[in-house]
């Protein structure tokens, strides 16, 4: 551990400029931190006239009724239109869209031309199935072409969309289809995931059987698996979609309709349903993808190697590089199918110029060693983008050098499903990078480093992270929940929006993330909140009570420790039963919030008013020095629970 720290303090010391290159020809120049401090909202609508709008705005922010911002207000644009049609009747119809790659192999390539088409058909078949404006359409898909023409034909009709992940089991996504009202549920029979068929519809079945604002499932095959078929309710997709027409005139829609649905964990066993609208998200996405990647859509090929069903997916797979005519790469798989060089194989067979990743996968790229990367032409990377959890320095030091060839600049981009799109990043051909520090708001970003009562704190001081002006892609509301929008991210500090997460400036001013501060652990770069868990846990019948806790983990930033306290009546309270709980949590959550270890104890640590001490658990499933406990109810317990657990460290 002291000699990462070491080594981690060593790399973070070292600075990287932007080469004379990239500096003189990269889309922004320093120039956009001056516009947008002078002149925010110009800036932002310097911004949004990029893109094609039916109907200009007649005001750039509407902020009247705090927190509830509308952006452009009385613009008109259709989301769609300007991800496709606008291009191919510019005369790129012709331009790849997506290289997409299948785990197995196979491949697809699908032009802007053929994409416009096929969302067209698939819009249609929405229309056919009486999908109407404003209707939710839930989405759980793999990584295949379909997914992103589903999102693409909601947007094209202005319903709205809500992607679950795949990973996510039928508890998940029923509860997420009963909050959104979802009326359609778009899937795949399966996809493809470490060398094997992983069944999707299954977990729909099951779901629906648990909703009823379902009237149809559409369903891709991709894995050709066996699936149940409810008649009536049921339709493939080649189906209903292929007998369409491919035509299809896009209506525009104000630029507050909302556009899409996303949950995320939040502090409560509640998932959040973060509210995106058309507009502002739409500018947002594509301007930090144009400036923060400098993309040049006639000659890069950019991948974000992260799954669609998150909102990396969203913004930087599908809109953000659509809006900008970019050239992508799509990969359904695991990064080790069929070995371990198969990111590096994609990167040379397309000639990927941009990759944009998370530190966990950095991490275990680096567990595999540096002659994996090596036995590949990585000559064409150019750039290289880091997102989801705090790159620690050495990560930043081995992605830059042994993927990005030491000519590479990395951007760690900070920002959340809620903020819809980068807030926080350095600019490639601006910033003197500093390995492990997100550094700088973006142009027209407002970030604060404050203490527990909002007043600003001086360098070098740990507190809280705040943003103290809307910007265009923020969430809008908590889906059919005002008051807890309010409360989740603006009581706090009355005017400011509270993001959650620890930060410090440095002396120059750059900005370093330093993790969650409420009960929400981040695996792998995925929030998942600590009381989701423990309400899985508790909901098991041998559990009485539990306790979940994030600690830290070399590769995954954070792995989840429970500690569970069993029924009376629970006998078994040996490695089955963890298993079986490892089990629940996964038929629950899904497999992502599959704990690390489960540790049973006859006690929890407890403050006298009841609240558990999760700190005192970290200590212990970080194998430390129990801190202070004199608050504890009984300051036996801990003794109690280390003595229970000699095989825990
Ligand atoms: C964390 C993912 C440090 C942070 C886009 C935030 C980061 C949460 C970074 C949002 C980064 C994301 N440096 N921390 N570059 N990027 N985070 O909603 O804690 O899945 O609050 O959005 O991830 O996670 P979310």
């Amino acid at each position: 551990m002291s000699e990462t720290h070491s080594q981690d303090h060593a790399a973070a010391t070292r600075r990287f400029p932007p080469s004379e290159e990239l500096a003189g020809q990269a889309n922004v120049g320093p120039d956009v931190y001056e516009r947008a401090a002078q002149d925010r909202l110009g800036f932002w609508e310097d911004a949004a006239r990029r893109l094609t709008w039916e109907k200009d705005w007649d005001e750039v922010l509407d902020w009247s009724n705090p927190p509830f911002a509308k952006w452009f207000v009385g613009g008109k644009l259709n989301v769609a239109y300007n991800c496709l049609d606008r291009h191919v009747e510019a005369g790129h119809g012709d331009q790849v869209a997506y290289h997409w790659e299948g785990e197995p192999g196979d491949t697809r390539t699908i032009t802007y031309a053929e994409l416009t088409a096929e969302v067209c058909k698939a819009a249609n078949a929405l229309l056919e199935l009486g999908v109407q404006a404003g209707d939710r359409v839930a989405i759980y898909m793999p990584m295949i072409p379909e997914t992103i023409i589903a999102m693409l034909a909601c947007a094209r009709i202005g319903a709205v969309h809500m992607v679950v992940f795949g990973g996510f089991s039928a508890d998940a996504l029923a509860s997420r289809i009963t909050d959104a009202g979802a009326v359609l549920v778009i899937t795949a029979d399966g996809g493809y995931r470490r060398g094997a068929p992983s069944a999707l519809k299954p977990a729909v079945d099951d779901a629906l059987g648990r909703t009823d604002s379902v009237r149809n499932v559409v369903v891709v095959k991709r894995t050709e698996q066996d699936v149940a078929w409810t008649e009536g309710r049921d339709l493939w997709w080649d189906d209903v979609v292929g007998r369409q027409s491919d035509q299809h005139t896009a209506e525009a829609f104000d630029a507050e309709h909302p556009l899409y649905i996303m949950y995320t964990s939040g502090t409560t066993a509640k998932p959040k349903g973060i509210l995106h609208t058309s507009g502002g998200y739409l500018t947002q996405v594509a301007y930090t993808h144009w400036a923060t990647f400098d993309l040049k859509p006639d000659t890069d090929v950019y991948w974000t190697a992260a799954d669609v069903g998150w909102v990396t997916g969203h913004s930087y797979i599908v809109y953000g590089p659509l809006a900008n005519r970019a050239t992508s790469v799509m990969y359904e798989g695991t990064p080790d199918t069929p070995h371990k060089g198969r990111w590096w194989e994609i990167v040379q067979r397309y000639g990927v110029t941009i990759l944009y990743t998370a530190p966990t996968t950095i991490r275990t790229f680096m567990k595999w060693g540096e002659d994996v990367p090596a036995g590949f032409d990585l000559s064409s990377l150019r750039l290289l983008g880091s997102v989801g959890e705090p790159i620690n320095p050495e990560a930043w030091l081995w992605y830059h050098e042994h993927i990005g060839g030491g000519r590479c600049p990395i951007v760690d981009t900070w920002w959340q499903t809620e903020t819809g799109a980068h807030m926080i990043t350095p600019l490639p051909g601006v910033t003197n990078l500093k390995p492990g520090s997100a550094q700088t708001p973006f142009p027209g970003i407002s970030a604060k480093v404050v203490d527990d009562e909002g007043k600003e704190l001086p360098d070098d001081t740990t507190g809280l992270l705040v943003l103290t002006e809307p910007w265009p892609s923020m969430l809008r509301t908590i889906w059919g929940d005002d008051e807890r929008y309010k409360e989740t991210y603006w009581t706090r500090f009355g005017d400011m929006y509270f993001a959650g997460d620890g930060a410090k400036k440095d002396e120059d001013g750059d900005i370093w993330l330093l993790g969650r501060v409420d009960d929400v652990m981040n695996v792998s770069g995925h929030r998942i909140s600590t009381t989701e868990v423990e309400s899985a846990l508790v909901a098991h019948h041998a559990v009485a009570e539990a306790a979940v806790v994030g600690a830290s983990d070399p590769t995954t930033g954070q792995g989840i420790v429970a500690f569970v306290i069993l029924r009376g009546a629970a006998e078994d309270s040996g490695e089955e039963l963890v298993k079986e709980l490892r089990l629940h949590v996964r038929r629950e959550i899904g497999p992502i919030a599959s704990p690390r270890q489960i540790m049973v104890v006859q006690e929890l640590p407890k403050t006298r008013s009841g609240k558990i001490m999760r700190r005192l658990l970290r200590d212990v499933a970080e194998n430390r020095e129990l801190g202070d406990v004199t608050t504890l109810t009984d300051s036996s317990v801990m003794e109690l629970i280390k003595e229970k657990l000699p095989s825990s460290t």
